[in-house]
């Protein structure tokens, strides 16, 4: 038993797509989130640079006395997983783009991957695609522009409309009838996407709750499950300014 917070992490306010997940499937567990807000957007950033956040974010988490870091990142964890291994005994979660589910899912043998650059530049990608999806066409994309549009609150606008359908509906075009969104932003654009989709069957695939399952699990094999009678607390911190911690926890509110 040990009712110390689970630490999440993310360049800014995507990761809360996991946060929301960890909280619905936990309850109990408390919780702090680590926005960074001062270097976000990550997505086209050097991996050395990328790592040196994510370290300065798990250092935050663990003295705040984090039991395990999940890094709601796919970028972050691109760039950075292997270090953040080496250098901490937590057990730490990390997020790729989910490839697996979408090859194994697709009727029309093509999978739409939509992800930042670095991720899809990363080892770790390029080797999970080139394991999973052989007999499938992978159109990957960089999201551009999706991460500035969640950060600044414009999820649902038109200028969003605009923005998804340059990105989406050439992977429509060629036929993708799986989207697998990569980046913990993209969830908060998933009703602009359906818009762009409209009536053809194209199935989105959000990895947060399968990252949820997966810190269940962890919490158990390594026994770092709180109390059941534990009462869950939710801190958020940043590397910005208190500003940007408002707009995590206002944004937290919304998707509560
Ligand atoms: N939310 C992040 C991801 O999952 C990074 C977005 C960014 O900062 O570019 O990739």
């Amino acid at each position: 038993m040990n009712n110390s917070p689970i630490g999440i992490f993310d360049s800014g306010l995507g990761g809360l797509s996991v946060w929301a997940e960890i909280r619905r499937r936990l309850p109990a567990e408390s919780l702090i989130y680590y926005g960074d807000g001062k270097h976000c957007p990550y997505g086209r950033k050097s991996a050395e640079k990328i790592t040196e956040y994510a370290i300065e974010a798990v250092e935050s988490l663990l003295n705040m006395g984090a039991k395990l870091v999940v890094v709601a990142c796919n970028t972050a964890t691109g760039a950075a997983i292997r270090t953040l291994r080496n250098r901490y005994t937590i057990p730490i979660v990390g997020m790729e783009p989910a490839v697996k589910p979408a090859a194994l899912a697709t009727r029309t043998g093509v999978i739409g991957i939509l992800a930042t650059q670095r991720s899809l530049e990363s080892e770790l990608y390029l080797h999970t695609s080139a394991c999973y999806a052989t007999g499938v066409e992978i159109v990957q994309s960089e999201g551009e522009g999706f991460v500035e549009l969640v950060e600044s609150g414009m999820s649902d606008s038109d200028e969003a409309i605009n923005v998804v359908s340059r990105v989406v509906e050439p992977m429509l075009q060629k036929g993708v009838d799986q989207i697998v969104l990569g980046c913990t932003h993209y969830p908060f654009l998933k009703n602009t996407i359906r818009k762009v989709v409209g009536n053809r069957k194209v199935n989105i695939i959000d990895p947060s709750p399968a990252i949820a399952a997966r810190v269940e699990q962890l919490l158990g094999q390594y026994d770092l499950q709180c109390d059941a009678t534990h009462t869950a607390t939710y801190q958020f911190i940043s590397a910005a300014d208190e500003e940007y911690v408002s707009r995590i926890i206002q944004f937290a509110k919304q998707i509560d």
